[in-house]
């Protein structure tokens, strides 16, 4: 931030030296503001006037959510919240722009990161608005601001496309698909290609803005264990959250934007609370989709069932979102939304050394549901690299199994990942690969197939269709309801040109797919 007093006392001097030293001084000038905002996106706001304003879908086209930011975030040992009541929370919206004749109120709320320990600084966040627009046409454009009236305090007018109307021939013309996108250089250019790729909805598959690998006084660090372990609470830096939000304005205030939770926004502090930047700061259809839980959701996008899961909560049979998961596979109709994707974070079906296997006990919780419903297609993050699966099911080539796609490569911080668990030497330890977050250890050796008696495959697995470490993101294109075409871009790449491309064919004539008992009753009328 720049220092009012500082820089009264500067200007003179840097005044007189430009006369003698204009083109020495004016560099000098340059590489102090450079070095002084590199990776912090300040606002240039005053007031209540929004900001890191963002759209994302409700369960169905006829519903979007708008969210935003007012006021200043505080961080430091002596922070006192804002009051959200103070702020209203409307949206004004239409099809014409100069009569934006519809009106939406939503509710507010502020959030705090607190470290009760000697030396981290609190945090509390600026008012978060949240406001759901309803009873909206498909596949129309419709112009919006948001903000508080009363206080002159509304944003510029942007607009949004929503969604087709769910059916077997209307989807979507681009989902983008991208994890662990964190702020970098390598953000930029991997929003930059997502941007050009002109997406009308976008897939966010967690680890969001690695503000956990930023100690409280902001300074970043590169190693986990190493930076953390000393300190009494694996602390992090909030304003991260303030920095990215603004960055992604220009992308998602006109692109929904959809994001699941990753093992970066479990975030804990004092008091056992987790995940609150993430729940608290996007909007999700959970309660529109039968979920209680910001951790799991649904939405569709023309004939396409998104199912949005959480691999850091309970994930059993007897867990809630068990339960949910398959209410919502049998509400699916798949006359009506032929295509079933599901996303989640950490892969099930990764070759990678780095997470190798690490969610397993997810798998053999899910993996049959997920199976006997015919998900079609699985989108993660996690590993930070590209892989894309051949069908799979319970580690053997099938038909009828989903594509597992692994996106983990959009731009954070950390390490590329770029060994294979099948290279001499890399197969890790089986006991070393649980996350704890996870819980539990399922990952045994193989039963059967090439890798019969090992732990790890010794060449790429039958199930590994393409492998490759390049930070980039995906395009999924459905077609029809049973061709969709995937598009993998690489960052280093020219806009066009294409990382890998495959069309991903659905055969419902040979993989029947499960119809809940409702629906069959229906067709017996
Ligand atoms: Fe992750």
């Amino acid at each position: 931030m720049r220092n009012p007093q500082v820089m009264d006392f500067l200007v003179p001097y840097v005044f007189t030296l430009f006369l003698s030293f204009p083109c020495l001084i004016l560099l000098l000038v340059n590489l102090v503001f450079l070095v002084a905002v590199h990776g912090r996106i300040p606002t240039t706001l005053e007031g209540f006037e929004p900001e890191q304003i963002s759209v994302s879908l409700s369960a169905n086209h006829d519903s979007v959510w708008i969210s935003w930011i007012t006021g200043e975030f505080q961080i430091g040992y002596d922070i006192k919240a804002l009051d959200p009541k103070t702020v209203s929370s409307v949206v004004r919206y239409g099809m014409v722009k100069c009569t934006l004749e519809h009106e939406a109120i939503g509710h507010s709320l502020v959030y705090n990161q607190l470290y009760p320990f000697e030396g981290l600084q609190n945090y509390t966040s600026g008012i978060i608005h949240h406001v759901r627009l309803t009873g909206l046409n498909p596949s129309t454009v419709y112009y919006y601001q948001c903000g508080d009236p009363s206080v002159q305090a509304m944003s510029d007018i942007f607009s949004f496309r929503t969604m087709p109307v769910s059916g077997p021939w209307s989807y979507p013309d681009r989902v983008a698909v991208v994890g662990d996108l964190g702020l970098t250089y390598n953000t930029t250019a991997t929003i930059s290609h997502i941007i050009n790729n002109k997406p009308d909805l976008v897939l966010l598959l967690g680890d969001v803005t690695y503000a956990n690998l930023y100690l409280t006084n902001g300074t970043g660090s590169d190693c986990y264990s190493c930076t953390f372990a000393e300190t009494p609470i694996h602390e992090c830096y909030q304003p991260r959250w303030d920095y990215w939000g603004r960055f992604m304005q220009n992308l998602v205030s006109k692109v929904p934007l959809m994001v699941v939770e990753g093992n970066h926004e479990i975030e804990q502090q004092a008091g056992n609370k987790a995940f609150v930047a993430y729940s608290s700061r996007f909007a999700f259809p959970s309660e529109e989709s039968g979920s209680s839980s910001t951790f799991y959701y649904s939405f569709n996008a023309g004939g396409i069932h998104f199912v949005m899961l959480g691999a850091y909560i309970a994930y059993n049979k007897t867990a809630d979102q068990y339960k949910w998961l398959e209410r919502d596979l049998d509400s699916v109709d798949r006359s009506i939304t032929p295509w079933l994707v599901a996303t989640w974070h950490p892969p099930w079906y990764s070759s990678y050394k780095a997470h190798y296997r690490e969610a397993e006990c997810m798998r053999v919780a899910m993996e049959e549901l997920l199976y006997s419903y015919g998900v079609d297609v699985v989108f993660n993050g996690h590993v930070h690299a590209y892989e894309r699966s051949n069908r799979v099911y319970n580690y053997s080539l099938d038909p009828c199994g989903p594509v597992y796609i692994t996106v983990g490569d959009g731009g954070n911080r950390e390490k590329m990942a770029i060994g294979f668990a099948d290279e001499p030497g890399n197969c890790p330890d089986p006991l070393s690969t649980p996350d704890e977050y996870m819980g539990g250890f399922c990952a045994t050796n193989f039963t059967f197939g090439p890798a019969m008696g090992k732990f790890c495959w010794e060449r790429q697995p039958d199930y590994s269709a393409f492998r490759e470490s390049s930070f980039g993101h995906g395009i999924f294109e459905v077609k029809n309801e049973t061709w969709a075409l995937w598009t993998w871009y690489r960052n280093q790449d020219s806009y066009n040109d294409v990382g890998d491309q495959i069309y991903i064919v659905r055969q419902p004539d040979i993989c029947p797919v499960h119809q809940s008992a409702k629906q069959h009753c229906f067709a017996a009328i």
